[in-house]
């Protein structure tokens, strides 16, 4: 038995790989294109392990995903690989819709085929789980509700319209083709390995580089933030559990604006790594020019996976955090080779041996 995983070296894939293996499931074939945001150094302590077979390789490459479903015969696909950071979205369009939407297009279309060929008890068993985002239902208002899974979506992004899209593609083929699908929506996470482009492994990398902290525009944004070890956990539980078709939103009820996240890092480096010269972090505090289209406010009503599959987080926003910032100071190497690229050199060196050959 194995799983199929895309994007598995990326930020929330190798943790949820990392997991998985942890636990002693079943073997992961791990598909990765490794792009920029891909890196095997997350998941170096799994190099030798016979349960992870790495694939250096596209999910939007049609005979190479068919010969892996055909080779492996996964029970589960579960799908995060993605481009991911808003802001290089903004920059750079093409290459979201490519990966996002097409990319998601093409792995379903061989999924679609491998599924039919399978048994009737390995159909019914089988799983598609689509790994997205709560970006695609827009932006709040202060007052308003947290996004339901029924909140029409009002992406706002190329970024988000590339993952609403993707979310759509993926219910469609569960309605028209019964392609047993499941679809997380999920808040911020933040946690080990994540790239430090986004805000808070930036906060910390910044800091300690004696860097200025930017701060687009007030500050004033609101992020719901998951510790990335409890999404991982909640993809788990929908994977065994979930009903078939259905989507789930999760988060950690953990609504903070952007200024009190950049304090929080602030106090907590000031704590367990101090400047030299004894003045706050938060000296390093630079507003900059706000994030065009910059949604104003995400916030994750968790109820059905809470009720429905009994998932809850397991850090709160304060163990999290202290966690992953105690996690960047004791891996410098890991923060040096990102910001040098050297990372870009694992596959090379370390992990030719082990990978799985397609
Ligand atoms: P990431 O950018 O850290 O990692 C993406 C991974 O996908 C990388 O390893 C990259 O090499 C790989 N990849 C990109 N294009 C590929 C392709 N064509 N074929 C195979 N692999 C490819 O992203 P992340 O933050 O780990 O997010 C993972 C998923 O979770 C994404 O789908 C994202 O939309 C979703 N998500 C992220 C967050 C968050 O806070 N980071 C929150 C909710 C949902
Ligand atoms: O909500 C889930 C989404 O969270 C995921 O789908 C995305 O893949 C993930 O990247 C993340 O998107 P955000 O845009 O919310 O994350 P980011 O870390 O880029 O920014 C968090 C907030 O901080 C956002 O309001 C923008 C702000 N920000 C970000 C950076 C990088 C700053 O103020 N300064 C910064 O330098």
């Amino acid at each position: 038995m194995a799983i199929l995983v895309t994007g598995g070296a990326g930020f929330i894939g190798s943790n949820f790989v990392l997991d998985w293996l942890a636990q002693g499931f079943e073997t992961v074939v791990n598909l990765d294109k490794l792009t920029y945001a891909g890196n095997l150094q997350n998941l170096a302590s799994v190099a030798g392990n016979p349960a992870h077979l790495f694939v250096h390789g596209d999910f939007g490459d049609a005979a190479l995903v068919a010969r892996l479903l055909q080779k492996h015969q996964p029970r589960a696909v579960i799908n995060f690989a993605a481009e991911s950071h808003v802001d290089r979205s903004i920059s750079g369009p093409g290459e979201f819709i490519q990966t996002n939407i097409v990319g998601t297009f093409t792995l379903l279309e061989a999924v679609r085929v491998y599924w039919g060929t399978q048994s009737e008890a390995n159909k019914t068993a089988f799983r598609f789980l689509h790994v997205s985002t709560d970006e695609v239902y827009g932006s709040l208002a202060k007052t308003d509700a947290a996004f339901t899974e029924t909140h029409r979506y009002e992406p706002n992004s190329p970024y988000s319209a590339s993952k609403a899209a993707s979310d759509h593609l993926v219910r469609a083929y569960h309605h028209t083709y019964g392609l047993p699908v499941l679809t997380t929506n999920c808040s911020n996470n933040y946690g080990p390995y994540h790239f430090p482009e986004k805000l808070i492994p930036l906060l910390i990398v910044n800091a300690q580089a004696g860097k200025p902290l930017p701060v687009y525009g007030d500050g004033q944004q609101i992020r719901d933030w998951l510790y990335v070890k409890d999404h991982c956990s909640a993809i788990r539980r929908v994977l065994e559990v979930g009903r078939v078709g259905q989507v789930y939103n999760v988060g950690g009820w953990n609504e903070k604006p952007n200024l009190d996240i950049v304090h929080t890092v602030c106090a907590l480096l000031d704590e367990l790594a101090p400047r030299l010269d004894g003045k706050p972090y938060t000296d390093q505090i630079s507003f900059v020019a706000d994030r065009p289209g910059h949604d104003q406010r995400y916030a994750i009503d968790a109820r059905k996976i809470e009720q429905e599959l009994g998932w809850k987080p397991a850090e709160t926003f304060e163990t999290g955090i202290r966690k992953t910032v105690q996690w960047y100071l004791d891996h410098p190497d890991w923060v040096a080779n990102v910001q040098s690229g050297g990372y870009r050199d694992w596959v090379a060196q370390q992990y030719e041996k082990t990978k799985a050959s397609a």
